[in-house]
């Protein structure tokens, strides 16, 4: 699939199938993620690999909108080291371009994803900070839930030339 194709026909996929995602897999949404554009190409992103049935199913219980974790084979949470920014403030754009190349190589290998929103959730932030222990610099921006695909979904048709404006509004 290339690039234009994963992007005009990406969607969230929330059902899963059994079958298991390989650490090769992972690897590679994990070179997309770092892969993305950052704020003076700081970098300061972290992920963490969430494998663990336990805490997949224990953040579906804290989180309104997780529902699907439970089903997912792994999860990736991406989280940012403000100690490692070189202009402050600008990690949750950082974070959010490395979650995009996530959910657009997930859809380029067959994987089924979808973007949970932690960030600006403020209980989110204290429950998730929590589970995975993060250091007291360190924000969590997203987690994607990743599978193989259950569920077909057509590509969306966002297009809105309304929404266009040549030189000025
Ligand atoms: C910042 C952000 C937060 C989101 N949080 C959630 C979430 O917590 N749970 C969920 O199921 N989907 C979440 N989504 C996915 C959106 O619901 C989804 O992208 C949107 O409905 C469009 O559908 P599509 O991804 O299939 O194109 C989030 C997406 C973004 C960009």
């Amino acid at each position: 699939m290339d690039a234009l194709d994963a992007i005009l026909s990406r969607r969230s996929i929330r059902k899963y199938t059994t079958e298991p995602v390989t650490d090769e897999e992972i690897d590679f949404l994990l070179q997309a993620a770092m892969a993305a554009p950052s704020s003076g190409n700081a970098r300061p992103w972290h992920f963490i690999v969430i494998r663990n049935r336990e805490k997949l199913d224990e953040i579906a219980r804290n989180h309104p909108y997780a529902g699907m974790l439970p089903q997912a084979q792994a999860a990736i949470m991406v989280c940012a080291d403000e100690m490692l920014e070189n202009h402050p403030g600008r990690w949750p754009q950082d974070c959010a371009a490395a979650t995009e190349n996530i959910l657009l190589a997930a859809h380029a290998q067959g994987l089924g994803a979808v973007w949970i929103g932690l960030y600006p959730e403020v209980e989110r932030n204290v429950f998730i900070s929590k589970l995975f222990d993060l250091p007291k610099t360190v924000h969590p921006l997203s987690i994607v839930a990743l599978g193989k695909p259950n569920e077909k979904k057509l590509p969306p048709h966002r297009f809105k030339p309304e929404r266009i404006h040549l030189e000025k509004w």
